[in-house]
């Protein structure tokens, strides 16, 4: 059910600026910013050999990330996200074990053009989950 780490998402102010030195320091290959409007972010991906990192910045006036990089003014570990085969199964079985879905628990199509939930991090030790359909 648990497939791989897909990324971690680090919330920031600028992520373009925050993913550079991924690129000139470590050689990381870096994604084009790439605005979602449905989720209310920016992201910029770093991609390494087993996982990416998620660099957000808010979009919008009603980014769900704004609050967030307020508190955190230089940025901070936002969410994690975990590949699964089939989302739909394992959100349902979730719900099952009392894990609360976030919104109106729908897939909406994520950064990676497949679809994504998210759960509330009461219920995951204190870390936002992201699930995406592998
Ligand atoms: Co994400």
């Amino acid at each position: 059910m648990l497939g791989r780490l897909n990324h971690v998402a680090i919330a920031v102010r600028d992520a373009k600026k925050a993913a550079r030195i991924y690129g000139t320091a470590f050689g990381a290959e870096i994604s084009d910013a790439v605005p979602l409007p449905e989720h209310g972010v920016t992201t910029v991906f770093v991609t390494l050999p087993n996982t990416k990192i998620e660099f957000i910045e808010p979009l919008g006036d009603a980014s769900p990330i704004a609050k967030f990089v307020e508190r955190n003014a230089d940025g901070g570990i936002h969410h994690v996200c975990y590949d699964v085969p089939d989302i739909i199964a394992v959100r349902d079985r979730l719900i099952g074990e009392g894990a609360r879905v976030l919104g109106d628990g729908q897939p909406k199509i994520g950064a990676h053009g497949k679809p994504v939930l998210f759960f509330h991090p009461k219920d995951f030790s204190g870390a936002l989950v992201e699930i995406e359909q592998a």
